[in-house]
């Protein structure tokens, strides 16, 4: 995808690292930080001036962007955090204090954000974890997790893609049989939010999990979840939320309930920026260019002898995070020649899923992943594979 976004005038890279977070992010969302930090400034909700009506109509903005993007109706139920794992922290505790003897199920393939939060409270309120592994192909079948769930469930988390194979799992079937015990399911779009079609307008069970700073395209610090009508929260933090001041209570209004402290209103105003140029770009398109590219990628890593390949080829059920390997070569040799000697920007090592990779059988070295984004070219996918070549080839 070209134009709009500008990136590399201090170091010419290609850049493979989108599933850590995307790079570069359009212009115009550094426009927006910065008109936000240089002329209005305010603290939204805080204070009554005009100032703080407009940081707060920036917040609003978001709110309302997201919800557009996410297929649902009420902009207030969309919270923000500082990240998609502080989100994850808040769901965790929260769905889980009061189910002590109870279970919860989740998969292998999930990111340490969601399994290390998950294992320490599962301990802490002798809570069940079943932990539904995925196949050799990365793939966790629906039908496993539902399997899984019985009356005694209190929580299910699944990944929606993995940031380690970039494969799918489809939520709704497990949505629907979560649904009839009316359990909750916490869904991590941290991986497919922007960037793969999704709505929620159907599921009231269903609580999804974004962060701001990858396919989204917003800075840093950015993430937050949306809370359906159908799921009854406490907080997990509390404090200031410059509304019923008076109360020691905290407001049980959203999105008061869950935000407490000031909010990183420079973040969200360039996240809403992300957003809006996702929106205006089409998600189906953008999918469609960055599949194309990993096709081509896919297709051009699988040419080359000694490389391995992980994950499933059922396109449909693939985002574009690619881990592979060279037969005798650790992933961090490849991935260090690949900065030192030709400019590419990707991640070795477990990436922060250590038990996906047990599952698939990549533990304790790990992939290298190239991961593409909305900005990458057949030119940064060519650069790629031929460096690979020539890294198995022994250069
Ligand atoms: C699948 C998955 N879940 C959660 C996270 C955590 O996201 P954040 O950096 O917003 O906390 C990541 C980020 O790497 C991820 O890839």
């Amino acid at each position: 995808m070209k134009g709009s976004g500008s990136a590399g005038k201090r170091h010419r890279v290609v850049y493979l690292d989108n599933a850590a977070t995307s790079f570069p992010k359009p212009d115009r969302v550094w426009d927006a930080v910065l008109e936000y930090a240089r002329d209005i400034g305010a603290n939204p909700g805080r204070s009554g001036h005009r100032l703080a009506v407009e940081a707060a109509r920036i917040v609003f903005g978001c709110r309302n962007l997201l919800s557009r993007l996410l297929g649902v109706g009420d902009p207030e139920r969309v919270i923000f955090t500082k990240n998609a794992t502080e989100a994850m922290n808040v769901l965790v505790f929260s769905l889980l204090r009061n189910s002590y003897g109870k279970n919860v199920v989740t998969t292998s393939l999930e990111h340490n954000a969601v399994s290390r939060p998950l294992r320490y409270w599962c301990r802490h309120f002798k809570i069940e974890l079943r932990v539904i592994p995925c196949g050799k192909d990365a793939l966790v079948n629906p039908k496993d997790v539902c399997e899984a769930v019985d009356s005694d469930t209190c929580a299910v988390f699944v990944n929606h893609a993995s940031n380690v194979f970039g494969t799918v799992t489809p939520f709704e079937e497990i949505a629907r049989c979560a649904a009839r015990f009316g359990i909750p399911v916490v869904l991590d779009t941290t991986q497919t939010l922007g960037t793969y079609p999704v709505s929620f307008s159907d599921f009231d069970n269903v609580i999804p999990v974004f962060t701001g700073h990858k396919g989204l395209l917003g800075p840093q610090g950015t993430g937050g979840f949306y809370l359906p009508e159908g799921v009854d929260l406490e907080p997990f933090i509390m404090g200031g939320t410059g509304s019923n001041s008076e109360s020691d209570e905290q407001p049980s209004f959203l999105p008061d309930k869950f935000e407490s402290g000031t909010l990183n209103v420079h973040g969200i105003a360039g996240l809403s920026a992300g957003v809006s140029w996702v929106l205006e770009k089409g998600v189906e398109g953008l999918r469609k260019h960055e599949m194309d590219l990993f096709l081509h990628l896919w297709e051009g890593l699988k040419g080359v002898k000694g490389v391995v390949l992980y994950g499933c080829e059922l396109w449909e059920r693939r985002v574009p995070v690619l881990s592979f390997n060279i037969e005798g070569m650790d992933p961090a040799q490849v991935a260090f020649s690949l900065d030192r000697d030709f400019g590419i920007c990707c991640r070795p090592g477990l990436h922060c899923a250590p038990w996906a990779h047990k599952a698939v059988g990549t533990y304790p070295e790990g992939t290298v992943r190239f991961s593409l984004g909305a900005f990458n070219t057949y030119e940064d996918v060519e650069v790629a594979v031929d460096a690979v070549k020539r890294i198995a080839e022994g250069m």
